[in-house]
């Protein structure tokens, strides 16, 4: 069959490598993609979230199912455009409908929803411009650190910590009077959680669900977690505290509930949750909801995935996931980011990355980077995600950290420590 996948970082690239393994697929396009998918797949240049003309791809090359990697796209909607479509209703789109991405397009819903079905999560009140009053109230009954959470997407930046009370009291003020435009016009304020965190996520068809391998992200740009926050240096799989223990508390307290709510919601979602999750003395607690897989958790996740992904995908389109098999590769994976120096602040673009062809026994996924004049530059903060196995995460680390040293561009920075802190 024919596969178009949207998006263009290093999470399409791993999906579009997996998707392209499958015996099912005979045609892969990825739009817009990057120069990385051009080598597993046909590049369309589409951008995610222009549903016109990729409902007019799609028609016009008779593609027989849509997967969406980015949430930007689910939560404009995508996958109700589709549907509404005559010529495209027929045509499976892997990804939540957008009442269903609101889980991850609104804090204030997701925490509610959260509430209603008894998931574990932090406690929290929602505040907006005609109750600044009643939030600066509710901050001097919480303890510090204070936790403030614009209600709406901001590409990843709309989560506040603030030690003192003042300085929560100000950035409170701040965010409702503007800070992250209309995105933060409601605040979330919430109690802190203490723990490591953990992602897991799970493929849904709405009513059965599978459980992907778990993996932990590194958002810091320094090593030992230090300094500003990123969109993620890097990732391993699998996370040794979430045994087979702490992933059935997960599974009964947390996935469960969540399809079980959506369905009791007549919520259509046919998709990936990503719930992540933070293990608060052995409990499991949510911190957030995405409607997406994760990146660069995709980038190690898909190396432990053994199974045919297009043949989940259809279990999700034909409402069957429960008549498919998942089976996970034993080894570990972990993947280190290469990112171009200033970032996550100001960094160039457009530099000649070289030596990607000298890199062996890992796989390089591409993040940020196009082609130009025959060659592969730079286009991003995050360049290339280096991911390899290792019968345990510290071979899997050695070797992504020895093939990393053989890619090339100007001002090359990536973390040297990834998974050793587990
Ligand atoms: P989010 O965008 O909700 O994932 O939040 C970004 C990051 O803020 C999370 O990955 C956590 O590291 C941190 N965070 C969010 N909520 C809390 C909380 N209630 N307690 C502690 N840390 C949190
Ligand atoms: N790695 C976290 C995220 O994709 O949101």
């Amino acid at each position: 069959m024919k596969v178009l996948l949207l998006g263009s970082g290093g999470r399409e690239h791993a999906l579009a490598w997996k998707i392209a393994q499958s015996a099912k697929v005979e045609k892969l396009f990825i739009a817009p993609g990057n120069a990385g998918t051009q080598n597993v797949g046909e590049n369309v240049d589409i951008k995610a979230d222009d549903f016109e003309a990729l409902k007019n791809f799609v028609v016009e090359n008779g593609v027989d199912m849509v997967i969406v990697g980015p949430e930007d796209p689910l939560v404009k909607g995508v996958y109700d455009d589709f549907k509404n479509d005559e010529r495209t209703k027929n045509v499976p789109v892997i990804g939540p409908s957008k009442s269903g991405a609101v889980l991850e397009g609104s804090k204030d819903f997701a925490k509610q929803f959260m509430k209603r079905h008894n998931i574990p999560t932090a406690k929290y009140e929602t505040f907006d411009g005609t109750t600044v009053e009643e939030g600066l109230k509710f901050l001097e009954t919480l303890k510090a650190p204070y936790v403030l959470k614009a209600d709406g997407l901001c590409a990843g930046k709309g989560v506040l910590i603030l030690p003192t009370l003042e300085e929560a009291k100000k950035e409170f003020k701040e965010m409702l009077g503007g800070m992250f435009g209309n995105a933060s016009a409601r605040v979330v304020i919430e109690e802190f959680l203490s723990g490591i965190e953990c992602s897991v996520f799970a493929l849904t068809d709405g009513k059965n669900y599978k459980i992907l391998p778990e993996a932990k992200d590194y958002k810091r740009i320094g090593e030992h977690d230090t300094g500003l926050n990123t969109g993620g240096m890097g990732s391993v799989s699998p996370v040794s505290f979430a045994t087979k223990e702490w992933m059935q508390k997960v599974e009964d307290r947390i996935i469960r509930p969540t399809v079980e709510g959506l369905a009791e919601e007549n919520i259509e979602y046919k998709g990936f949750i990503f719930f992540g999750l933070i293990n608060v003395e052995g409990e499991p607690m949510v911190i957030e909801y995405n409607c997406r897989m994760g990146d660069p958790e995709t980038e190690t996740v898909m190396l432990r995935l053994k199974s045919d992904i297009v043949d989940l995908f259809e279990g999700v389109a034909e409402g069957n996931l429960d008549k498919r098999d998942i089976e996970f590769d034993e080894r570990a994976a972990v993947c280190v980011m290469l990112v171009s120096g200033g970032y996550p602040q100001t960094y160039a673009k457009g530099y000649e990355i070289t030596g990607l062809d000298k890199v062996e026994d890992s796989v390089v996924f591409h993040a940020g980077t196009k082609m130009q004049n025959g060659k592969v530059v730079t286009n991003g903060g995050r360049v290339i995600a280096v991911s390899s196995y290792g019968k345990d995460k510290s071979e899997a680390l050695q070797n992504s950290f020895t093939q990393a040293q053989k890619i090339e561009f100007t001002d090359k920075y990536f973390r040297r420590d990834i998974g050793l802190d587990l």
